[in-house]
């Protein structure tokens, strides 16, 4: 065996000894002048999540400080999957929050409170999978926490525990103060999240603008106070007036971070596919599109399709050839009558 092969041979040992089921196989060592590099290619379109390069230093809770009191907007985003994970990673995203949105925008509920606790932990897990980086936040999704405290601490153990989440989200006020206190002193970080709660949209009368009186502001502000006294990190402020927003911002020594609350928030956060255009129905007014994924993904597959009943895709540069040119002779020679009436057992 010379030494190439040999080089060769070792690093296919150790790579089926280390990762059997790596879809990723060495290929061949190309010699340099000074140096041999591996050349990897891949046999399959599924990788797995090592092959990510981490790009950028994790953002922790004291970085999520830090932002806040260098008033630099904290950007946050929601991922709901392995993909959706890793392009908020790529982009910079500082916050991923793993949003109860899910269940409408990615499963097709007709509201957050469908989603079940076993679906948040499948779609969290795939979130961590791909998003190295960010502070990672679940939703206690609806009917998790509402009934005890303590059920709100079993809830919240599991999200960190089953779905490698760094922090967890809930809706409401001051009624949930005691709830979040439970859970922040047994060390797991919370996000308040007040305002328009999707989760009591029925009680609130649909999905719409809250604090529009000073009355309300004063109220929103009193939850606000509790949250963070209850010791909440941060407080998402949903569809509130942009002045009532800024004003409790002000009040607070935690960071908010809005949606639909105008730009003087500590921070913003919005749903990935909602911003991303990705569907040609209605979005809230706070959405601003930063791409058209809809028109793009359809023109895409729509050229696919039309290539595939042509016959233009695949081409020769998505094929594999045979590994000896004899054997496509061989191919041809063989009788196809003879081939179909063995193959189906006749
Ligand atoms: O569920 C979600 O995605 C959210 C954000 C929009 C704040 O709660």
């Amino acid at each position: 065996m010379d030494a190439r092969r040999y080089i060769l041979a070792s690093c296919q040992l150790l790579c089926t000894a280390t990762r059997p089921n790596r879809a990723l196989f060495l290929h061949g060592i190309v010699h340099r002048s000074d140096r041999i590099s591996v050349a990897a290619a891949r046999y399959s379109s599924h990788f797995t999540a090592e092959e990510l390069p981490h790009q950028r230093p994790k953002v922790t809770l004291n970085t999520i400080k830090s932002l806040y009191k260098r008033n630099i907007p904290i950007a946050s985003l929601t991922a709901h999957d392995f993909p959706s994970g890793i392009v908020a990673d790529r982009a910079g995203v500082d916050l991923v929050l793993v949003g109860d949105s899910l269940a409408m925008v990615a499963l097709g509920y007709d509201n957050t409170n469908q989603i079940t606790m076993d679906e948040m932990l499948s779609h969290c897990r795939a979130v961590a999978r791909g998003s190295k980086a960010p502070f990672l936040v679940a939703d206690l999704p609806f009917g998790t926490y509402e009934v005890s405290p303590e059920q709100a601490l079993e809830s919240s153990i599991r999200l960190i525990r089953e779905a490698k989440m760094e922090g967890v989200k809930l809706e409401g006020g001051i009624e949930m103060a005691a709830t979040i206190k439970k859970i922040t002193t047994a060390g797991i970080p919370v996000i308040g999240h007040i305002g328009l709660t999707p989760q009591r949209s029925a009680s609130l009368g649909g999905f719409r603008v809250q604090a529009r009186t000073a009355t309300g502001a004063r109220k929103l502000l009193r939850s606000a106070q509790a949250l963070q006294e209850a010791g909440c990190f941060a407080i998402i402020l949903e569809a509130v007036p942009a002045p009532v927003a800024k004003f409790v911002t002000q009040a607070l020594t935690i960071p908010t971070i809005g949606i639909g609350a105008g730009n003087q928030c500590s921070g913003q956060v919005l749903v990935q596919l909602d911003m991303l255009g990705s569907f040609d129905r209605f979005t809230p007014k706070f959405v601003k599109k930063y791409a058209d994924a809809f028109e793009t993904n359809s023109a895409a597959i729509a050229e696919y399709v039309r290539d595939v009943k042509e016959r233009s895709f695949p081409g020769e540069e998505h094929a594999y050839s045979m590994r000896n040119e004899d054997d496509i002779k061989k191919l041809e020679e063989m009788d196809i009558a003879t081939a179909k009436v063995s193959s189906s057992g006749m």
